[in-house]
């Protein structure tokens, strides 16, 4: 026994891998317990925003576990596709490598209808996270979102990341989130840009 207070719990209300590694480091230096979300726990997206979706999952996941949750909702949006894959970015298509062929066609298809009409190519995008935290009897006690504004590549680019980090470019950067070192993406992307306006209400709620 060290005579310090027991961490408290704070499960991340996600099955994506990719987001609870960047999670995992955006709350290292909290002291709190990270947990997963327990095996099996599937909560639909019946939202029609990003930040409905991150409600619905932070809210499901506390009154699952009687724990503190923290969801994220998040995805891309391609201006010359109105916006789309959206809040369906992770149904997009079954896999990764599939969702972003899936991209590169119809954003080419859409470049394609562009020149047609005497435009010029467009093919600008931005990702979007939303945060929602909910404490262990299921009531909502922070939200915020982040944003990232960038290109889409014609090819990937990089083996970093995880979802369409090969195709989405940070023009100030050069680089694609697949080819950036894991703190370069935490300070500049979505997600660490929400998580910077959730810290010092999560540090207010949870320490
Ligand atoms: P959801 O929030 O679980 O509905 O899934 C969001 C989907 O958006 C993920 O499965 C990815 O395909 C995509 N996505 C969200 N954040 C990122 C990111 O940081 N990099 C790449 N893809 C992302």
């Amino acid at each position: 026994m060290d005579g310090n207070p027991p961490a408290t719990p704070l499960v991340i209300a996600s099955g994506n891998a990719g987001k609870v590694r960047e999670f995992a480091a955006l709350l290292a230096d909290l002291g709190l317990e990270i947990r997963p979300q327990p095996e099996g726990l599937e909560v639909e997206e019946t939202g029609h925003t990003f930040i409905d979706n991150a409600r619905l999952k932070a809210v499901a996941v506390a009154q699952a576990t009687g724990c503190w949750a923290l969801a994220d909702d998040s995805g891309l949006a391609v201006d010359a596709l109105n916006g789309a894959p959206g809040v369906h970015s992770a149904r997009y298509a079954p896999s990764d490598p599939e969702r972003i062929e899936r991209l590169l066609a119809e954003l080419a298809a859409a470049n394609q209808q562009r020149a047609a009409a005497g435009l010029a190519a467009q093919r600008s995008a931005r990702f979007t996270a939303a945060l929602a935290l909910a404490d262990p009897n299921g009531q909502l006690r922070l939200e915020v979102e982040g944003h990232c504004l960038g290109e889409i590549l014609e090819t990937p680019r990089g083996s970093g990341g995880f979802g369409y980090d090969p195709v989405f470019l940070l023009p100030e950067t050069g680089l694609s989130f697949a080819e950036m070192d894991k703190a370069t993406k935490a300070r500049l992307g979505h997600r660490g840009r929400a998580f910077a306006l959730l810290e010092p209400g999560l540090r207010a709620l949870l320490q």
